[in-house]
């Protein structure tokens, strides 16, 4: 039998039906058995006031038996999903993205091409909130999530390579900064991923923000649907230093965040921007987002230009940019397209 019951009367042992899509909670699916106070405690921070419990499904225990059911019995199924719920008004979409996100990443039952289309949904919907509301919480809460990120690539190959199969072609700046960040945290991996010497969750937080700055860009030079005129791209030019900028005034700023933000847009041969640098003067962080950025550009579907596939793109990158880019980071990052042998 299906009845309803406030939140706060849930006990350990009831198997609950959530009356918000799992998008708004922590959970991983909508119905669930309550096995812990932890997950009483989820669900009161989650903010619903009202939910359904299936006695059926419950276990035995005098404390739910005996409640009285306001609503009467309800027979019918609530769906696994259902994306048109509206969130609780309390809802917090920051925080309980990170521990959905968390809850995803640490589920050693979930299939890897599963849980790889569930990250990256997790992803971008965090750097799509980011983007909406770039305020100091949002942006450590974001950097929290992210690091979970950096976590999975780093010690889950299965998962990550699955990752980059599944990045998005659309061009949009929220799209384009989690491929970058995934692109970036892979190819770090490879570089890094045998010292400690490096902070990659922290990398990670940076390669997944580079782009942060686009916020203050026109929305008619970002959105345009065709390339930008010279004044347009002077415009553009702005927004590295203008992630730099965000992240200092939220106090969010890091050193890999600065030389991130500030370098992703140089070119080994100084042609790049804002500060022209050349060569050495490129730190190898910048160098890496570099790579990522160009080939998630050349990879992704724009109005005036179809998408490449990736060995088109590593190939004009390889024929035509090679000036732009440190030899051997790049070679590293052709290698990470090579076919995965245990698979
Ligand atoms: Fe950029």
């Amino acid at each position: 039998m299906i009845y309803s019951l406030p939140a706060k009367e849930l006990k350990v042992g009831m198997y609950v039906i959530m009356p918000v899509s799992w998008l708004y909670h922590p959970f991983l699916r909508n119905q669930f058995l309550i096995t812990s106070q932890g997950d009483l405690n989820e669900i009161l921070k989650s903010g619903v006031e009202e939910v359904q419990v299936d006695s059926s499904k419950s276990q035995a225990s005098e404390d739910f038996q005996s409640i009285t059911h306001p609503s009467g019995p309800q027979e019918k199924e609530e769906p696994e999903t259902d994306y048109h719920r509206q969130p609780p008004e309390n809802w917090n979409p920051e925080k309980l993205m990170t521990q959905e996100l968390r809850d995803v990443i640490h589920n050693v039952n979930m299939p890897p091409q599963k849980k790889s289309v569930a990250v990256y949904k997790q992803s971008i919907k965090i750097i799509d909130n980011v983007f909406k509301n770039p305020t100091t919480e949002v942006i450590n809460e974001s950097k929290k999530a992210i690091a979970e990120v950096a976590e999975l690539i780093l010690h889950d190959e299965k998962t990550s390579r699955n990752l980059l199969r599944i990045t998005s072609h659309d061009f949009y700046t929220y799209t384009h900064s989690v491929n970058v960040g995934i692109l970036s945290i892979y190819l770090a991996k490879r570089l890094y991923g045998k010292t400690d010497s490096h902070d990659l969750r922290e990398l990670g937080a940076a390669f997944f923000l580079h782009d942060l700055g686009k916020i203050r860009v026109a929305p008619e030079i970002l959105n345009k649907p065709a390339r930008l005129t010279e004044m347009e791209m002077k415009r553009m030019r702005v927004h590295p230093f203008q992630s730099f900028k965000i992240l200092q005034e939220t106090g969010t700023l890091t050193e890999e965040c600065r030389v991130i933000c500030m370098q992703h847009h140089e070119r080994e041969d100084g042609t790049g921007y804002p500060r022209r640098l050349q060569g050495n003067e490129i730190h190898d962080y910048g160098r890496i987002c570099s790579i990522a950025d160009v080939f998630d550009a050349l990879t992704s579907e724009r109005p005036y230009k179809r998408s490449l596939s990736a060995f088109e793109a590593l190939s004009i990158m390889k024929n035509e940019m090679l000036g732009f880019f440190h030899k051997e980071i790049f070679a590293n990052f052709v290698l990470l397209f090579t076919p995965d042998k245990s698979s």
